[in-house]
């Protein structure tokens, strides 16, 4: 079933300075603040409780890095008090054996670890080293109940490693979405970008997929709770590769219109789309009439705007 959806960007601040970041690419992102945090809990718990009387479901936490805010687990807590399914997006880094402890009481549903580094390992050995330190705390998170989902950045230097990641994840009872890595054509290094996949590479992945699409036993997929389709990974490398190698492009928005709240507390109806402002977290009008400001957001409901880094949030 269809989950309504909403995204909070708990702070902008990082722990990493990935080359890829959009929060360093977009310039309506590099403007905004990266010092504090002037989203309140109290606001939030406010918030929290009118998204679910206008009939939101799963809130996806993110940032720069959520879990540099000291009281990030007792938000997600918070969310799930007011009812919400909730999902953690982080790098993987912080996680220690009490940070784990209280995603646990947090009672958080889920948890998407991104594969950042692996998308610029240079051979073998980098990428066994870093799968293995991005991936530790997978079993111990599962153990606490919490689903876990990796996010792979397909590149042009570990195209040839998404196969063994797959299994590999999926071995653990973690599931696995993958997305291209977006590098735009001014930046240095664009050439590690997915654009720069060879269209018999491309080619090679799905037919890797296709395979195991058919060698999968879709009655045993239900224990992998997050991105648990290999045939929607097949579908969707298709779509990408169509974008990429055939230029084609969707004649509206898939993914929009969707409530963002960034960390000054502006609300944006689109993941992407900075410019566009529906309003701020500190009226409290604006926060009762949150559902019809996003999904009356015209400019993004037929928007040809569809971009290439749009390409990481379709499915
Ligand atoms: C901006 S990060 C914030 C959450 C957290 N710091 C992390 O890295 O998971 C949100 C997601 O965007 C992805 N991302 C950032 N820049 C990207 C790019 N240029 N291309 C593809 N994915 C990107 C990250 O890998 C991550 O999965
Ligand atoms: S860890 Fe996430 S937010 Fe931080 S720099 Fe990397 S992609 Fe950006």
């Amino acid at each position: 079933m269809f989950e309504k959806p909403f995204f909070v960007i708990l702070t902008n601040r990082c722990n990493l300075t990935c080359a890829h970041c959009y929060n360093e690419l977009d310039p309506f992102k590099i403007i905004k603040t990266k010092v504090s945090d002037p989203l309140s809990r109290p606001r939030l718990q406010f918030l929290f409780q009118e998204l679910v009387k206008q009939k939101y479901q799963r809130g996806y936490f993110s940032g720069g890095e959520a879990l540099l805010r000291p009281d990030a687990p007792e938000i997600l807590g918070d969310a799930r008090t007011a009812g919400l399914k909730v999902s953690l997006f982080t790098n993987g880094h912080l996680f220690t054996e009490e940070m784990v402890n209280r995603l646990t009481s947090a009672r958080l549903d889920e948890v998407r670890i991104s594969l950042n580094e692996l998308a610029w390992i240079k051979d073998r050995r980098q990428y066994e080293l870093v799968f293995e330190r991005q991936t530790r705390w997978v079993p111990a998170l599962i153990k606490a109940g919490i689903a876990v989902g990796v996010i792979y950045l397909i590149s042009r230097l570990n195209i040839e490693y998404v196969m063994e990641t797959l299994d590999a994840v999926r071995s653990m009872g973690a599931g696995i979405k993958v997305q291209p890595l977006y590098m735009p054509p001014h930046e240095p290094h664009a050439d590690v970008g997915a654009r720069h996949i060879a269209a018999n590479e491309w080619e090679h992945l799905i037919n890797q997929v296709q395979s195991m699409v058919a060698a999968t036993d879709f009655a045993a997929e239900a224990d992998l709770q997050v991105y648990n389709n290999p045939w929607k990974i097949l579908r969707y490398v298709r779509f990408v590769r169509d974008v990429y190698v055939g230029d084609h492009r969707p004649d509206f928005c898939p993914t929009g219109p969707i409530l963002v709240l960034d960390s000054d507390g502006y609300f944006h109806p689109c993941l992407f789309r900075f410019d566009l402002v529906a309003g701020h977290i500190s009226d409290d009008d604006t926060v009762r009439t949150l559902a019809s400001r996003i999904s009356c957001h015209e400019d993004l409901r037929t928007a040809p705007c569809f971009r290439e880094e749009c390409l990481s949030a379709y499915r």
